[in-house]
């Protein structure tokens, strides 16, 4: 079993006041916390005006994420105001009605089932992928490759193609995928507190906004062009032929506009790629780190799949493929905080709610929390195989849980279960000495700058 504990940042051992968390908050959301934040189990600060409160117990999340669900319904209000002019109204930042409709009318198009139909899609662009590396290597038998972009062109790459279809996807995927670039990048300068609903500190914060309208633009251009392609029929086993099929449903009378439908297809576009792309990005690094993982991860691979690439029906029985995902995600999730805004007044663990006020759930600290996990900072893989004992009901959220769970997890698992496998197959990642892993907590939690690794052709 592995003994490494991989890098976190460092955590105060001290309380700090709200204005330097604030200050922290600037450069790096994961950096406010103290040692005392991951043995608690329910906190409140007052941040100037502004309530925060945090659950961090299996009771607290559920609580919020269920019991009274629909006090807790809305994303904070900054996180609105920064996607609106890219998502308009789609699923990802609306509530009530609006979210409810969609998400019914979305939901089947990802059950479990429904997943196998997107399974060639996503295994013929891993098995691109994995033959350019080939050809890469070939010829200078090891190639340096920065694996977290390397990790996004795949990931955006597989859901252009999925929503789009091969052809339209590859013909319009570089486009959107260079304004997504771009609108993210205003959106980043930013102050990311905001996120959390601390209070606006840049006057110019519409202006900055207002200037991804440019990038937004591009993008919705892109996807009207797309969905009034697929209109014309043609585009049959593509998500948007099936959200337009859906959308009209038996009575023949549509649900969602045009506009509506763009905006789901962005959601997806946006909420699908980036968080796998960085969960395969900590994968490497944490797999490059740790030999035996490895070898056990090689053992399975041969076991499994004896050299044939993997398939939807390898995935169930890839269980320390799926072991090491699971733990990758405890240690490094993709959206380490998830914040909400409390519509009415509530009352928890006799502390009064008032209506307003910012509710946290953040999984960064509830996955490494010392009651319950032991060895919370170490990477062991073992912890998540099926003859493990589970881990406590909601401690373990990197999808969120309850009704407003993640709409891809299927979608997500299986992508990343079937690219790790089939690169892990061919090639063996490593990084090279002296890198120093550093990362990066926006909206999500990512590798900063480069993250290099050798990678060679397995004997
Ligand atoms: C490993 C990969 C992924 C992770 C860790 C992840 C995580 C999450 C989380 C934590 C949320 C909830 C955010 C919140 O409550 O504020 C979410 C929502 C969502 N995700 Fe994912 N996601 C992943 C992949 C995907 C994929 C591949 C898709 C689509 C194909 C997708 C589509 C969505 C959508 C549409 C929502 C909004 C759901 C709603 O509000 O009803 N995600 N995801």
């Amino acid at each position: 079993m592995s003994d490494f504990i991989p890098p976190f940042p460092k955590r105060h051992t001290v309380n700090i006041s709200p204005f330097q968390a604030l200050h922290y908050a600037q450069n790096d959301l994961l950096s406010i916390w103290d040692e005392e934040s991951f043995t608690v189990e329910f906190m409140h600060r007052k941040i100037l005006k502004q309530n925060v409160f945090i659950a961090n117990s299996p009771d607290t999340v559920r609580y919020v994420f269920v019991e009274n669900k629909d006090n807790y319904e809305r994303k904070s209000p900054q996180m609105r105001r920064a996607l609106e002019p890219l998502l308009g109204d789609g699923l990802f930042i609306s509530d009530g009605d609006t979210w409810a409709s969609r998400r019914k009318l979305q939901t089947p198009l990802f059950d479990s089932t429904h997943i196998k139909s997107f399974t060639d899609t996503m295994i013929s662009t891993i098995v691109e992928m994995a033959d350019d590396w080939q050809s890469r290597i070939e010829k200078s038998e090891t190639k340096e490759i920065d694996i977290h972009p390397e990790m996004g062109k795949l990931t955006a790459e597989i859901i252009a193609r999925t929503l789009f279809g091969e052809k339209l996807g590859s013909e319009n995927s570089s486009a959107v995928v260079e304004a997504f670039a771009e609108y993210q990048s205003v959106v980043k300068q930013t102050n990311v507190s905001n996120f959390l609903g601390f209070p606006d500190w840049l006057p110019n914060l519409n202006a900055k906004v207002g200037k991804g309208r440019k990038a937004a633009k591009t993008i919705h251009d892109a996807v009207d062009a797309i969905i009034a392609k697929a209109e014309k029929g043609g585009h049959e086993g593509t998500l948007v032929a099936e959200l337009i099929d859906a959308n009209r449903g038996e009575s023949g009378i549509d649900t969602m506009t045009r506009k509506q439908i763009r905006n789901e297809l962005i959601v997806l576009f946006m909420a699908g790629h980036e968080t796998t792309a960085n969960v395969l990005a900590w994968t490497w690094y944490l797999i490059s780190q740790t030999p035996e993982v490895e070898a056990k991860l090689h053992t399975e691979l041969n076991e499994v799949l004896a050299g044939r690439v993997p398939q939807m029906e390898d995935v169930e029985n890839l269980k320390f493929t799926r072991a090491i995902l699971d733990e990758t995600m405890r240690l490094y999730p993709p959206v380490p905080i998830l914040s909400r805004q409390a519509k009415d007044e509530d009352e928890m663990r006799g502390k009064i709610i008032p209506p307003g006020s910012i509710m946290l759930i953040v999984p960064w600290l509830i996955q490494r929390h010392k009651k319950y996990w032991d060895n919370p900072d170490h990477f062991i893989p073992e912890r998540f195989m099926p003859d493990a004992p589970k881990p406590t009901k909601f401690t373990y959220i990197p999808f969120s849980a309850g009704p407003r769970v993640c709409l891809g997890k299927n979608f997500g698992i299986v992508e990343s279960v079937l690219s790790i496998a089939t690169l892990a197959q061919r090639f063996h990642l490593s990084m090279p000495a002296g890198t120093k892993l550093q990362h990066e907590c926006r909206l999500t939690l990512r590798p900063k700058g480069r993250l290099p690794m050798q990678v060679t052709l397995r004997t």
